[in-house]
């Protein structure tokens, strides 16, 4: 057990280098999955879960067992957690029997203390706040398509939600330029737009925030949107529904960029936040970058926890 374990709760974790590192083991594990069987030997990784999931869960448990360790599943209303033992007692006590933790929940401050408070690696599995994982099998989607993801332009249209936060760091991490096209009263959380800002400062990438969705999209590489309503939002839905018209990733809207790539993050809502076209046309890359999942958190799990 390590009294500083590496945790991955924001993307700010992990350098520009580190996560060149971390998207070349990707692209490996991807292609010659049968090298690393045996990376987590034994190993164990307790997944906990206050909302649901598709892609997570299964691409964390497949990709343990894949690398020779075991996920156990903990729904957190199952656990004592549901019913009052703090966080931080919790973290203490499983840390004592796992080497990793992952968790999805809703406020990003009870992931904070629980890596606080854990001697193993804290790896967050989405927040009201933040999507990390989903940014790393995202950047290996784009480098598929690109070769690399410097100097390129992404737009993401829609919520300026977990995802978008991720993304933005993800981009000026990785010096790609990322355009957030959002409803007045939808933008992304200031303090963070701030330190995507700055980061992108340091890596050549430019991260800004528009309302006009017209043009918007004008020599992206990368279209990428998610939900109107989010997972714990779901009073909000018909206010959203009216909000963000005018805001779907429509033919029209890809037209104005003939090369770009279309990307989701899923779960998706044809006729909402994507039409139907465009989720299923040929410049759609969904599904491997749902397969992604897998390979960019085995890389991540195997640099956060092999011994
Ligand atoms: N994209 C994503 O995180 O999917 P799940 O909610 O199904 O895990
Ligand atoms: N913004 C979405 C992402 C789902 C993967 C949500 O939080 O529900």
């Amino acid at each position: 057990m390590s009294k500083n374990p590496k945790h991955f709760l924001t993307m700010e974790e992990f350098s520009y280098k580190e996560l060149g590192r971390l998207l070349v083991l990707a692209a490996k594990m991807k292609k010659t999955p049968a090298k690393y069987q045996k990376v987590l030997n034994e190993q164990c990784l307790a997944m906990i879960f206050d909302k649901s999931s598709t892609r997570t869960r299964v691409s964390f448990d497949v990709g343990m067992t894949q690398l020779g360790g075991k996920a156990l599943l903990l729904r957190g209303d199952e656990l004592q957690l549901g019913r009052g033992e703090p966080i931080s007692d919790t973290a203490k006590v499983l840390s004592r029997y796992v080497q990793g933790i992952m968790i999805r929940t809703f406020a990003h401050k009870m992931v904070e203390e629980l890596a606080e408070h854990s001697s193993v690696p804290v790896i967050n599995g989405l927040t009201d706040t933040h999507h990390p994982c989903q940014v790393l099998a995202d950047l290996q989607t784009i480098l598929e398509s690109f070769k690399k993801l410097k100097g390129l332009q992404m737009v993401y249209v829609g919520d300026g939600n977990n995802m978008a936060h991720s993304l933005m760091i993800g981009a000026a991490k990785t010096g790609m330029h990322c355009k957030i096209v959002c409803p007045a009263g939808y933008q992304p959380q200031t303090s963070l737009l701030s330190f995507a800002q700055r980061e992108g400062g340091k890596n050549g990438a430019r991260i800004e925030v528009t309302q006009k969705v017209q043009g918007s999209v004008k020599g992206a590489d990368v279209v990428y949107t998610d939900v109107w309503t989010s997972m714990g939002q779901e009073a909000e839905s018909k206010k959203r529904l009216n909000d963000f018209q005018g805001f779907q990733v429509n033919e029209e809207l890809m037209a104005e960029s003939p090369k770009a790539i279309f990307l989701h993050c899923l779960p998706a809502h044809r006729g909402e936040e994507v039409s139907a076209g465009v989720m299923d046309g040929k410049r759609s890359r969904v599904w491997d970058q749902a397969e992604n999942r897998l390979h960019a958190q085995k890389a991540l799990l195997a640099t956060l926890m092999a011994k």
